[in-house]
C-alpha cells in the first residue's frame, strides 16, 4: 500500500540568536531527522517526554512550520516546502487537533463561526449550506445543533475540544494530526474524547497522527507507535509488538511508567525503571546515542556512536546497540546484544483490546497543567488558520528565539 504520508530525514533546527546583530549562536534541534510513513486509514501513535519535539512533527506534517532539512510527501507529492498558496488545496486534506480546548478557539466567535471558519476560508459552499452543514459537525461530534451561536466559554473543556475536533473535520480531511487532544482534558472526559475520535475514525475513513506524551493514551488507539526521544525516534513498531515486545530501553522505561489498569494489582509487581536526570537539551544532544546518558544499558560503543533506526524485527524498527527482547531478532554484528540486569524489572503489560469503555481514563495518570509552551502554540494555531499564520508563526518563532531559549 502507498503511504498517505511519507517523512524522510525530517528537522527543524530553530536558530537561536544573541545580540544586537541578531547572529546566530546556535540551534534548537527540535527535530533532528525522522523517517517514517503513515499509511490510509490507520493510527499512528507517537509518544515521549515533553520537550522531545511531539508537537514540532506535528507542526511539520501539517505544514504549519517549514522544515530545515528532509522530505515530507502526501499522496506522493513533496510538500516539505510549499508557499501559502501551494498548501491551499492541501490545507483542506491534512488537519489538526490542538491540545488546549482553551486557547485553541477564538472566545470572540460563536461556535458556528468557529465550525465554518474552514468553509470560508476555503471558499468551499457546502451542500445544503454551511450553517446546515455546521449543525450537522455539531451532531457529529455529539453536540447539541442548537448550540450554534454559543460561545467557547459557555462550553465544558471536553464540549470544546469536540468543536476542535468538529472544525477539523469539516473539510473531510485525510490526515488529522492530534497533539495531546486529551491532555488538558479532566480524566473522566479523556476515554470519551478517545473514543469520539476512534469512532469518527471509523466512520469517516480518517488517517490519525495520535501525538501523546505517556503510552496509556495511545495504546488504545494506536496501530503502530513511533516512541521519540530528543527529537530522533528511537522505536517504531505495530502496538503489539511494542507493548509485549519493547527493544529499545527507553520504550521499556516509558512502558514500565504506564499505571497498571486493574486496580487491585496496581502498586504489586508494578516495578518502574525511574529514568536518571533530565531529558538533555536540544540545543546540544549528548553525542552517539542521545539516550546514553540516562540509559542503564549504556557502554562506551554508545556514547560515540549513534545507533542507526533499523528493523531488527519485521515491521519493528530501533535504534539501539544493545537493544531488549533481543532474542531471535536480527541484530547487526556492530550490536552485541548484551542482557544488562535491570534490578527492578518492569511487569509486561497486559495487551487486551480494550472494551470502548472508560478504560483509558482509567490508565491515565491525573493530567497536569498543560504546558504554557505547548498552550501559546495552540494559541498561535488556531490563528493559523487564516493564511496569515505562516507568517505569525515565524514571527513567534524569531520572537522565542530571540529571548534564547
Ligand atoms: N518556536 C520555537 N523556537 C525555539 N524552540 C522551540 C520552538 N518550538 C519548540 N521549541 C523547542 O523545541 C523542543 C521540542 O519542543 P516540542 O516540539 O514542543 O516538544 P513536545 O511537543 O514533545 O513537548 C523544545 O526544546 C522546545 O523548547
Ligand atoms: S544505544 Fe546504548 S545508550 Fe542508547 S539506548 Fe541502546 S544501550 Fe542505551
Ligand atoms: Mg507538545
Amino acid at each position: 500500500m502507498e503511504p498517505l504520508l511519507k517523512v524522510t530525514g525530517l528537522q527543524k533546527h530553530f536558530p537561536i540568536r544573541k545580540g544586537l546583530l541578531q547572529r546566530q549562536t546556535g540551534a534548537v534541534k527540535a527535530v533532528d531527522g525522522l523517517d517514517f510513513e503513515v499509511y490510509p486509514g490507520e493510527t499512528l501513535g507517537v509518544v515521549g517526554e515533553s520537550g522531545c519535539g511531539k508537537s514540532t512533527m506535528g507542526r511539520l506534517i501539517t505544514r504549519l512550520l517549514e522544515p530545515t532539512g528532509g522530505k515530507i510527501e502526501f499522496q506522493g507529492t513533496d510538500i516539505s516546502h510549499l508557499g501559502v498558496s501551494g498548501m491551499r488545496p492541501l490545507r483542506r486534506d491534512v488537519q489538526m487537533i490542538f491540545q488546549d480546548p482553551y486557547g485553541s478557539l477564538n472566545p470572540r466567535h460563536t461556535v458556528g463561526s468557529i465550525v465554518s471558519a474552514p468553509f470560508t476560508l476555503q471558499g468551499v459552499e457546502p451542500e445544503g449550506g454551511v450553517k446546515k452543514e455546521v449543525q450537522r459537525l455539531l451532531g457529529l461530534v455529539g453536540l447539541n445543533p442548537e448550540h450554534y451561536n454559543r460561545y467557547p466559554h459557555e462550553f465544558s473543556g471536553g464540549q470544546r475540544q469536540r468543536i476542535g475536533i468538529a472544525r477539523a473535520l469539516a473539510l473531510k480531511p485525510k490526515l488529522v494530526v492530534a497533539d495531546e487532544p486529551v491532555s488538558a482534558l479532566d480524566v473522566s472526559i479523556q476515554a470519551q474524547v478517545v473514543n469520539l475520535l476512534d469512532d469518527l475514525q471509523e466512520e469517516l475513513g480518517l488517517t490519525y497522527v495520535f501525538i501523546a506524551h505517556d503510552l496509556s493514551v495511545v495504546r488504545h488507539v494506536s496501530d503502530r507507535i513511533a516512541v521519540m526521544y530528543l527529537g530522533k525516534i528511537v522505536e517504531l513498531a505495530d502496538r503489539k509488538s511494542l507493548y509485549e515486545n519493547p527493544m529499545h530501553p527507553y520504550t521499556r522505561a516509558l512502558m514500565s511508567a504506564v499505571p497498571v489498569p486493574d486496580p487491585r494489582r496496581r502498586g504489586v509487581k508494578s516495578e518502574r525503571i525511574l529514568l536518571k536526570g533530565d531529558v538533555p537539551s536540544p540545543i546540544a544532544p549528548p553525542a552517539g546515542c542521545r539516550f546514553h546518558t540516562r540509559c542503564w544499558k549504556a557502554t562506551d560503543l554508545c556514547k560515540t556512536q549513534e545507533p542507526p533506526l533499523l528493523e531488527l524485527r519485521p515491521g519493528q524498527r530501533v535504534a539501539c546497540h544493545h537493544p531488549e527482547n533481543a532474542e531471535g531478532a536480527t541484530v547487526p554484528g556492530a550490536r552485541e546484544s548484551v542482557e544488562v540486569k535491570i534490578t527492578k524489572a518492569p511487569e509486561a503489560p497486559e495487551e487486551p483490546k480494550p472494551t470502548k469503555a472508560a478504560e483509558p481514563a482509567e490508565t491515565t495518570e491525573p493530567v497536569k497543567a498543560a504546558e504554557p509552551e505547548a498552550e501559546a502554540a495552540a494559541k498561535s494555531e488556531a490563528e493559523a488558520e487564516t493564511e496569515a499564520a505562516a507568517k505569525s508563526e515565524a514571527e513567534a518563532a524569531a520572537e522565542k528565539n530571540s529571548s534564547g531559549e
